[in-house]
């Protein structure tokens, strides 16, 4: 494999239903040799490779400009490789696999020897999801290789929800790309950690906080409160205060009085001159459009699932607008609504509480 900042990066459409046995098998023997493939998921697309190879790991790192303290998720395709990674898989792990695999909740497992120290960061647990995606599922048989993957973009940055957006951030330093087209659920997956007790939510992601209370009884959610938290000990870097964030700096409004600040002042920065463009809601609308505010549309507040599937790739759109300041308002709601707060927190410079 030639350098990872240095690499042609080959494209291959596959269909997303039933994917393409010869492009699979190109892309198994890609990651085989140590090499780096991004592939969609149904969170959002991963860039992957052996994840029991240190150099293919390493790799990762530098195509990403990640930094080495924040460990990767391991993918497999079931949960009979579970014992190729993790040590001591508890009982509660193994219910919460057989409901909720495959999908988009990641387990935080000891770990066996077999895995580098640069999955892990160097701790002694393991990050393991089964992705549902059948692109996903079929690069993992076809390799029959645990494959490390973080998101597909450049470490902080928005993650990609289309093969496009990996273009953007990773041309040229990774081999190859399997555009399977938009990813569907379009946030990342639930990290849990499973060696605490009761279980501690890392990261709220696709699989709601209520489904895995529903299926173990209790579930803590200490550390994911509201980004900047002081004096927390990050246990997962994904908690970083700034993460998942567009170039063009982010102003985010929460409260009752959200929406009307948010319009009154995206309507005073138009007349001073400043480009704002509000990631607006259906509800926000007719006020945004009155005072001919550029926006870009997230969809309807009701339907939170469909604000995940295209949260990311709005962003990376109002990014690219040309705006000078992008706006948003936080989401009320349960189930995924969760994790739209909590990303879109990190992907803001200001918070404002209204
Ligand atoms: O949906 C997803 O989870 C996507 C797709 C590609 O699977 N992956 C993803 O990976 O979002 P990444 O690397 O961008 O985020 C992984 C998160 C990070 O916040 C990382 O710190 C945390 O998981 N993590 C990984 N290993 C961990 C460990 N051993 N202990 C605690 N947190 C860990
Ligand atoms: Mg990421």
């Amino acid at each position: 494999m030639s350098e990872s900042t240095n690499r042609k990066t080959e494209i291959l459409h596959v269909d997303a239903a039933s994917p393409d046995a010869a492009s699979i098998a190109h892309a198994a023997t890609v990651i085989r040799a140590g090499g780096l493939v991004a592939f969609p998921t149904e969170t959002v697309y991963g860039l992957g490779a052996n994840a029991l190879d240190a150099d293919a790991v390493q790799s990762i790192f530098v195509a990403k400009a990640r930094p080495a303290h924040d460990p990767l998720i391991v993918h497999i395709a079931s949960v009979e490789w579970l014992s190729r990674i993790a040590a001591e898989v508890p009982a509660l792990a193994l219910e919460l696999a057989k409901q909720f695999w495959p999908g988009p909740l990641t387990l935080v497992l000891h770990r066996t020897d077999a895995v580098p120290d640069g999955v892990t960061a160097g701790g002694d647990t393991v990050a393991v999801r089964a992705p549902s995606h059948p692109i996903a599922q079929a690069l993992l048989r076809a390799a029959d290789l645990p494959i490390a993957a973080p998101s597909a973009n450049r470490f902080g940055h928005t993650s990609p929800t289309s093969a496009h957006h990996v273009l953007d951030d990773l041309a040229g330093r990774i081999d190859l790309i399997l555009d399977g087209g938009a990813a569907t659920i379009g946030v990342e997956s639930t990290v849990l950690d499973v060696t605490s007790t009761p279980p501690t939510i890392l990261r709220h992601g696709g699989v709601p906080i209520e489904a895995l209370r529903a299926a173990i009884g209790d579930v803590s959610e200490r550390g994911t409160g509201s980004a900047g938290e002081a004096g927390q000990a990050l246990a997962s870097p994904g908690m970083l205060d700034r993460h998942y964030a567009p170039h063009t700096p982010l102003v985010l409004y929460r409260g009752e009085g959200a929406r009307d600040l948010m319009v009154a002042i995206a309507a005073q920065m138009q007349r001073d001159g400043i480009r704002p463009c509000v990631l607006a809601f259906d509800e926000d609308g007719d006020l945004l459009e009155a005072e001919k505010i550029a926006t870009e549309p997230l969809g309807s507040e009701d339907d939170l699932e469909g604000v995940a599937r295209i949260l990311y790739r709005a962003l990376r759109a109002a990014d690219g607008s040309g705006a000078d300041v992008l706006l948003a308002r936080e989401p009320i709601g349960d189930g995924i609504g969760a994790a739209l707060r909590d990303r879109l927190r990190r992907a803001a410079e200001t918070v404002v509480e209204t």
